[in-house]
C-alpha cells in the first residue's frame, strides 16, 4: 500500500491510496482534476502529466525514451516531468506528491 497525494492546478489536494496499478488508474479511480488518462495508459496522450517534487524525483526515476519523447510536446513540461501512468504504485513510492501539470 502506497499514499500518494495530487496537487491539482486548481490547489486542491487529494490523498489517496493505492497497492497495484498504475498511478494514473489511481488518479482517474479517485477523480483527480487534470488527469484523464485518455489512451489508457499506453503513454499516447500526455492527458496524466504530473511534476514530481524535486526531493522525490530520485525514488520515481526520469522519463523513459518514449515518455520523454511524449513530454517534449508539452509546453508545460519541466525537468521533473512525468507521466503517471509510466508509474506503478509500490511501496517503495509511499509518500510521493504530484502535482497535476494539465
Ligand atoms: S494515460 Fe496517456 S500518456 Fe499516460
Amino acid at each position: 500500500m502506497a499514499k500518494i497525494t495530487f496537487i491539482t492546478s486548481e490547489g486542491e489536494t487529494i490523498e489517496t491510496n493505492g497497492s497495484s496499478g498504475s498511478i494514473m488508474e489511481l488518479a482517474v479511480k479517485n477523480s483527480v482534476k487534470g488527469i484523464d488518462g485518455d489512451c489508457g495508459g499506453v503513454c499516447s496522450c500526455a492527458t496524466c502529466h504530473v511534476h514530481v517534487d524535486s526531493a522525490d524525483f530520485e525514488r520515481t526515476g526520469g522519463p523513459g525514451e518514449i515518455e520523454a519523447d511524449m513530454l517534449e510536446l508539452d509546453d508545460n513540461a519541466t525537468e521533473y516531468s512525468r507521466l503517471s501512468c509510466q508509474l506503478e504504485i509500490s511501496e517503495a513510492l509511499d509518500g510521493l506528491v504530484l502535482k497535476v501539470a494539465n
